[in-house]
């Protein structure tokens, strides 16, 4: 049996802030961030709205989507950073309560930007040893909380969002191929929330155009694949420019990696199914392509997942 996707959701709260915002307040312009970062815009999530509820949204899209009811859903799982609770209860338990889920296992994944493939390589175990057959996958985040808007060098970066998939079984020739997750607590102290956001953006920076490139010939090798053979990439977007340097390095053209950075900036777990989405709504992504997802974040953590798409 294979794990697969059987629905996509994603939510971005209606407040747009643009570049031009920061002109006022730090010592940065539209012109620097657009060409130093790729970013545009963000969303900035309001005060009444918290990470469980971007997520709550995109979750009832997906189930919505996937064509199936609230009430076969069998575990929640939650891939964020900026949860709503410094601590506990998890952001899966709030969501299990918001769609009125049954009370079926729900608990956060804690590894950052690449937290939603992570949470996705968790839910295919338990999906591929028959124990579940839906799991509600979320990357959540108002990462807007957690900012300092003093510091030019991260509050530019970030937005609020989140994505949500419906996984389960699906037919033999779709599903998940392979995966490789990994972790190098070394580099813990480049990228934090200790009350706020903190980064080393130089080395996260230097980690990324290195490690991505690595995870993606790994997972590729594994699905027994090549390069050419994939249809689309969806990366963690952190910044153009690194998804431009690892799509040099790899040998691939750079359109066929999904870039929607340009309007919701960086939303940390929530990059990954956002963009999934996207790529649905545009008709890009149809059933049968090969689809590399890459993360890369806090930790540091990297995870790639290679699916052929479809049920
Ligand atoms: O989700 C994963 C986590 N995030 C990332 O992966 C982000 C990784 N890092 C980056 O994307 C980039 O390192 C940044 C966008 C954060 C910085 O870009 P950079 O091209 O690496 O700039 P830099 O750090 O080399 O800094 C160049 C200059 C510095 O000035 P000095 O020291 O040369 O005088 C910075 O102080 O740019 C300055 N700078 C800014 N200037 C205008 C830094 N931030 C800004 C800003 N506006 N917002």
């Amino acid at each position: 049996m294979r794990a697969g996707i059987l629905g996509v959701g994603h939510y971005v709260p209606e407040q747009v802030m643009t570049n031009h915002a920061f002109e006022e307040t730090l010592e940065t312009s539209n012109e620097w961030i657009l060409a130093r970062t790729g970013i545009r815009e963000r969303r900035i999530a309001g005060e009444d709205t918290d990470t469980s509820d971007l997520a709550a949204h995109a979750s009832i899209e997906a189930i919505e989507h996937a064509g199936i009811g609230v009430e076969d859903i069998d575990m929640i799982l939650v891939a964020t950073g900026t949860a709503d609770y410094d601590g506990f209860p998890s952001v899966a338990c709030l969501v299990q309560e918001k769609i009125k889920a049954r009370q079926v296992p729900a608990l956060d994944v804690s590894a950052a930007c690449a937290g939603f493939t992570y949470a996705m390589v968790v839910a295919k175990q338990f999906i591929e040893t028959g124990t579940y057959r839906h799991v509600l996958v979320i990357g959540a985040e108002k990462v807007s909380k957690k900012l300092d808007w003093t510091d030019r060098n991260t509050a530019i970066l970030f937005g609020d969002g989140a994505g949500a998939i419906i996984m389960g079984p699906v037919s033999e020739d779709k599903g998940i191929l392979s995966f490789d997750l990994g972790a190098d607590g070394t580099g813990a102290e480049q990228l934090f929330i200790k009350d706020y956001l903190r980064m080393n953006g130089r080395e996260v920076y230097k980690f990324a155009v290195r490690q991505m490139p690595k995870s993606i010939h790994q997972v590729v090798e594994k699905a027994g694949l090549n390069l050419s053979e994939i249809d689309l990439f969806i990366p963690h977007q952190a910044n153009s420019r690194i998804i431009e340097e690892a799509a040099n390095k790899l040998g691939v053209t750079k359109d066929r990696f999904s870039m929607t950075l340009d309007r919701y900036a960086n939303t940390c777990a929530a990059t990954i199914p956002l963009s999934l989405k996207e790529e649905i709504n545009s008709g890009r992504l149809k059933s049968g392509d090969v689809v590399v997802m890459v993360g890369f974040g806090a930790g540091l953590t990297w995870g790639s997942v290679a699916m052929i798409w479809g049920k």
